[in-house]
């Protein structure tokens, strides 16, 4: 019997793409969405983007009956529905909390009560769990884990990691599945509760599970008019309006990051995996970019290179660099980006260029961060 999987959350960014590679690979899709207005706007219908074939339920993760009808008869469930902003998430503990935390705890409610046998449950969870990503000094010969960056330091815009031993600014290396969660926001605080809640789970019920941890995802499809996630169509938005790409810190920050389609290939590769236990896997490139070269990228795309403007502010909470060690999932889970970071900009460009722009979304979403303290001005001790 063809097989049904329930995607949580698939009317999203990375639900939509995954949903079309399912269907294209012969599954039947069922899509539990309650169409979010921060991401489908006021009055939403299910996205073009869904194939005719996938049964849509619009439906919010923390009702316990749309869930129990969306699980009736699937075989895999692939989780995705969550909020995503992580400095939205500082402000607005209690819808975070209620969705990812509430959610999840009632799909288990549901999977465990009702007695119902996955062959495998698929976490969407992320990279930021770990905070920090890995670092070396030359004066220790160790993989480091550094605290996050003090107030104190922030404010005096020095940016980079400093060892504890020496003092000295640390360089980034790639981060191992290994290293133990340091949730810095809200949101990863509850990416962490939904991982531990999971492999709780999955035990007790006898669930088989995976847990991916995607950095940043980007491509076709993202949400232009959610201002508080995904930097790429925020500077897609701005450089196409004719404005610099604005940049916080010293724009030297590093991210890793991944098309939505190596995405999709992914979830589909843990819809699959039949390991002999639980899997956690970092889906990533395993390639650091600063955030400046991401904008030096998409401009060039664009056609209007070097635009970029730096704000002299940094965000509460960021962490400066976390790219993928992505041994572990191309051993034990076959997968590996395939996506490049100019070839895949281009995608994203090509799409964004046919999509009806929001004016200033993310500059009162800005405004507004920085009016609860949470977007800081550097004040350099010295002047
Ligand atoms: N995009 C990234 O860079 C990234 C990185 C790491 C992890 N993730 C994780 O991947 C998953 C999908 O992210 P995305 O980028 O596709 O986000 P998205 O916002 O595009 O999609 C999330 C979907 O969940 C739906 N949703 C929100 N609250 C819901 C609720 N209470 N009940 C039912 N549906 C609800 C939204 O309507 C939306 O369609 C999330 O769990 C996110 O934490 C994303
Ligand atoms: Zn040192």
């Amino acid at each position: 019997m063809t097989t049904l999987v329930l995607i949580t959350g698939g009317a999203g960014f990375i639900g939509t793409h995954t949903a079309r590679l399912l269907v294209a690979r012969g599954w039947r899709v069922r899509v539990l969405d309650n169409l979010c207005p921060q991401v489908h706007g006021p009055a939403a219908e299910p996205p073009d983007d869904l194939p005719a074939e996938v049964e849509f339920i619009r439906g919010d993760v923390t009702d316990r009956n749309a869930v129990r009808a969306a699980l009736d008869g699937a075989s895999a469930v692939l989780h995705l529905a969550a909020l995503t902003g992580v400095t939205q998430s500082m402000h607005e503990l209690e819808s975070y909390a209620n969705t990812n935390v509430t959610g999840t705890a009632c799909i288990w409610d549901v999977i465990a009560g009702d007695r119902i046998r996955l062959d495998q449950f698929v976490l969407a969870s992320t990279r930021a769990v770990y905070g920090e990503g890995a670092y070396q000094c030359p004066c220790q010969n160790l993989i480091l884990h550094p605290h996050p960056r003090s107030p104190d330091q922030l404010r005096r815009g020095q940016w980079d990691p400093l060892c504890t031993a020496c003092g000295s600014p640390m360089t980034p290396v790639p981060t191992s599945e290994d290293i133990p969660p340091s949730a810095l926001s809200v949101y990863a605080l509850t990416k962490v509760f939904q991982e531990q809640l999971c492999r709780q789970m999955a035990d007790l019920t006898g669930t088989p599970l995976v847990t991916l941890r995607y950095f940043n995802v980007y491509g076709p499809n993202q949400a232009l008019r959610n201002p508080y996630t995904g930097i790429a169509p925020v500077f897609c938005t701005q450089l196409m309006q004719g404005h610099p790409a604005s940049l916080f810190e010293d724009g030297l920050a590093t991210r890793d990051f991944i098309h939505v389609r190596d995405v999709a290939t992914a979830n589909w590769l843990a819809l699959n995996y039949r390991g002999t236990r639980p899997g956690v896997f970092n889906i990533g490139s395993g390639c650091p970019t600063t955030i400046e070269d991401l904008a030096r990228v998409i401009g060039l795309a664009l056609g209007v290179p070097h635009r970029v403007e730096h704000t002299g502010r940094y965000r509460v909470g960021d962490i400066r660099s976390c790219y993928a060690d992505t041994a572990r999932a191309a051993k034990e889970l076959g997968f590996k980006a395939g996506i490049g970071l100019n070839a895949g900009v281009c995608d994203l460009v090509a799409w964004v260029s046919g999509q009806a722009l929001p004016r200033g979304a993310f500059e009162s979403a800005t405004a507004d961060l920085a009016e609860r303290g949470l977007i800081r001005v550097v004040a350099p001790i010295d002047g």
